[in-house]
């Protein structure tokens, strides 16, 4: 299925200035980068953003992380996008990530995963009508 999917390059990754690395791993795979926007998220926005694990021991940290330092907002489209983006990026756990995935190559930790990517159909039209609203993303 021909899709879109919302993807984030996050803060310790634009730190540490790999979004052409990343770019180029995602446009090998054949995913087309059809929108991408940098922004630094607010607390407020990073909290909507991840309300689903607002229950996790991790959330406080990961709010922190995420509002720390700009992030890349990308929207790609392809055939499975959803599914392919997340072959990708690889294991959320970078320890675990198969060879040749993002988060394999440049993540530094379960936190610090370097990508997000959304987990389907539902979710990436969520998360790119979020990022329609607070920075006029469009894809
Ligand atoms: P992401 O795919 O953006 O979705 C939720 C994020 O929470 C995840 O990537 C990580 O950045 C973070 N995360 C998930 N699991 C853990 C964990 N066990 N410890 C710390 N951070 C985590």
């Amino acid at each position: 299925m021909f899709e879109r999917t919302l993807s984030i390059i996050k803060p310790d990754a634009t730190k540490r200035n790999l979004t052409g690395t990343i770019n180029k791993i995602i446009e090998n795979n054949g995913l087309r980068i059809i929108a991408q926007k940098r922004l630094k998220l607010n607390e407020e926005q990073a909290k909507k953003f991840y309300e689903v694990h607002n229950e996790k021991s991790f959330y406080n940290d990961l709010i922190e992380y995420m509002s720390s330092d700009p992030i890349v907002v990308q929207v790609l489209e392809g055939d499975n996008a959803i599914t392919k983006y997340r072959e990708i990026m690889g294991s959320t756990d970078p320890q675990l990530a198969e060879e040749g995935t993002i988060r394999k190559q440049v993540a530094i930790s379960k936190q610090e995963n370097s990508v997000h990517g959304s987990d389907s159909v539902e979710n990436a039209t969520k998360e790119i009508n979020f990022f329609f609203k607070i920075a006029e993303i469009v894809g």
